[in-house]
């Protein structure tokens, strides 16, 4: 074959595996990143000059997968850029001494290299698109939720109130009458645990009466924490403090405040193990106050995750809990125009996050 004819063949070579590399492309299964890296390293692979001596890597922030063993002295590197950031490279590699790269395999590895990193850009849109489409669908759960928790509570509120007031009317009349009266006072105690029962469902679908004033966040975090002192001891949990300032100032109602690092940090040393550190952190950014609440218990499941802030929703056993505790606390963020959020800490344990706009 003359040179004219070798060159050519190999620019045929070249177009084929760009072409064949696009098509894996447009064909890839954004789940199945690590085969569509294979197919394209094995696709490059045969374009080069000498296929059988030549060996492709490619190395992602996501995956990295190789053709063969990468000769070191003898090689070519392209970077992969995403958002224009270096991401990971594609290097290719001859084992065969004697030969060497072509200036056209250089650029076939850039182009490559932007091809992957195309690809890499579009997987990242996808997946911060479907975890927005996933808060937002919570949210929305969320709302409806509330709506329908504010219905049925205004429904209850009223006839509650008239089976606690009867029953007391009643309880005065047969004071001498021990078994009734015993009974009369299971009606009441039935009747005042429902009454909290849809004040907790009030909180939640944010339709409780509040006052507003500015309040400092780290001394409501320091009388929190001597009202719970006891409760910490009993279970053989410590916590730990990490505030810098003496000063955070917010707009809130005081008494809810403090309901919600009540209910953040019962819930933290109820999850505890023995002898674990509840840590309370408090900071300021330049729109918000962050309290952060974490421990170091088992963490968060899945459906926990997702769930954690629906009335009802508790995974302790029968009897000890009403599952009402973080959605009190989220009506109440929600009605300061604050934000709450769950997640599990890399090593153990579950980190709850509360941000309310700060008082200017
Ligand atoms: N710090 C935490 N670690 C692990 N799981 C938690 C933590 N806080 C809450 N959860 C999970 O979220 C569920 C709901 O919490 P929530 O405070 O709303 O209700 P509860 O604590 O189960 O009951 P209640 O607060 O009414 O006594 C819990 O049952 C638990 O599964
Ligand atoms: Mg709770």
């Amino acid at each position: 074959m003359s040179a004219t004819q070798e060159a050519l063949k190999e620019r045929i070579k070249e177009l084929t595996c760009l072409y064949e590399v696009s098509s894996i492309i447009v064909s890839a299964d954004i789940g199945q990143i690590q085969e569509t890296l294979r197919a394209i390293a094995f696709s490059l692979k045969k374009a080069f000059q000498f296929p059988k001596h030549t060996e492709v890597a490619i190395k992602t922030s996501i995956c990295s997968i190789e053709t063969g063993s990468i000769n070191e002295p003898l090689h070519l590197t392209s970077e992969i850029n995403v958002f224009n950031k270096p991401n990971g490279t594609i290097t290719a590699s001859l084992n065969d001494d004697k030969s060497s790269f072509l200036k056209e395999e250089k650029q076939l590895l850039d182009s490559v290299g932007l091809k992957i990193g195309n690809l890499l850009e579009r997987i990242e849109i996808q997946q911060n698109e479907t975890s927005l489409k996933r808060q937002m669908e919570h949210a929305d759960r969320l709302g409806i939720l509330g709506e329908l928790t504010a219905g049925i509570a205004h429904e209850l509120n009223t006839p509650l109130a008239n089976i606690l007031g009867f029953a007391e009317l009643l309880k005065a009349e047969f004071e001498q009458h021990k078994s009734v009266s015993e009974d009369l006072d299971k009606i009441i105690n039935n009747a005042i645990f429902s009454r909290e029962v849809v004040k907790k469902l009030m909180f939640f679908a944010c339709e409780m009466p509040q006052e507003m004033n500015q309040v400092n966040l780290v001394p409501s975090i320091k009388n929190s924490l001597a009202l719970l002192d006891a409760s910490f001891k009993k279970s053989n949990v410590t916590y730990k403090v990490q505030i810098d300032e003496e000063e955070l100032l917010l707009k809130a109602d005081t008494i809810q405040l403090t309901q919600i690092i009540f209910n953040l940090i019962i819930n933290a040393i109820y999850f505890s193990p023995k002898n674990g550190v509840v840590t309370i952190e408090a900071l300021q950014s330049k729109e918000s106050i962050i309290l952060k609440i974490s421990d170091e218990g088992t963490g968060l499941s899945e459906e926990a995750l997702e769930k954690v802030f629906q009335p009802f929703f508790t995974t302790k056993p029968t009897g000890d809990g009403s599952g009402l505790g973080l959605s009190v606390v989220h009506g109440i963020v929600a009605s300061h125009k604050g934000e709450i959020s769950a997640k599990n800490n890399q090593n153990k344990g579950a980190t709850f996050t509360v941000k309310l706009p700060k008082s200017h």
